[in-house]
């Protein structure tokens, strides 16, 4: 199967450079960090408590949700409301990385998240892409940058956006949720033994993709 997963922390990157790819390549993209937001946003609509495991996991197999492309990017569209925009807030972030923690909403997203494979292949943005959910995936990557860097994108980011944001706010934010990610014993971020590691602290996206689609020359 043509999968490529591409794994790391928030701010490494890999949501560009997974779109850039699928794009190029003509393949299909799942970003399962989207999946979790929209599960602790619903969460958070639903007055489910964050720490309650399988009233979680009923809302995640549940969840009625379309990705649908718009020609500039991808509308979320949950329960008929594009949700889009509201996903991105520190909030649902912070909670996405919450519900993220328990296995069995885990085991519920699993199979939602093997159903985007389509034909010719698959781009998949994750933090257990390359572990979890696709472990035979012919090329996997690790992409991560040192935190600094990765609170200097996200301070410009919504800086121009027009938002007034400190940036030692903003690193304090990025430590606290990689700790989670990277410590918490179900599907820890951590680089699957067989992935390719890239640090893109001083790398443009542009140098990231090509060194990705050497790797699609070289393996597929
Ligand atoms: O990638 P993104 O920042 O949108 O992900 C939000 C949160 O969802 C992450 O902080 C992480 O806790 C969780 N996540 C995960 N496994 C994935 C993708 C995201 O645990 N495959």
């Amino acid at each position: 199967m043509n999968i490529i997963t591409i794994d790391g922390p928030s701010g490494s990157g890999k949501g560009t450079v997974c779109h850039i790819l699928a794009s190029k390549l003509g393949w299909n993209l799942l970003d399962s960090g989207a999946l979790y937001r929209i599960l602790a946003y619903a969460a958070l609509q639903e007055k489910v408590a964050l720490d309650n495991d399988l009233q979680l996991a009923e809302l995640a197999l549940n969840l009625k949700v379309a990705f649908i492309s718009n020609g500039a990017g991808v509308d979320t569209i949950l329960n008929g409301e594009n949700v889009g925009d509201k996903l991105r807030t520190e909030v649902v972030a912070e909670s996405a990385s919450k519900v993220a923690s328990i296995q069995v909403v885990r085991d519920a997203l699993l199979e939602r998240q093997k159903a985007f494979y389509q034909e010719p292949g698959l781009i998949a943005d994750g933090r257990d892409m390359g572990t979890v959910v696709f472990p035979d995936a012919p090329i996997k990557v690790f992409l991560d940058a040192s935190a600094e860097e990765r609170a200097q994108r996200r301070f410009n980011q919504l800086q121009n956006k027009g938002f007034d944001v400190s940036i030692a706010q903003i690193l304090s934010e990025i430590k606290e949720r990689d700790f989670r990610d990277r410590n918490r014993t179900v599907a820890p971020l951590k680089p699957a033994s067989d992935a390719i590691e890239i640090d893109s602290t001083s790398l443009t996206i542009d140098e990231v993709v090509s060194q990705v689609v050497d790797l699609v020359k070289l393996k597929l």
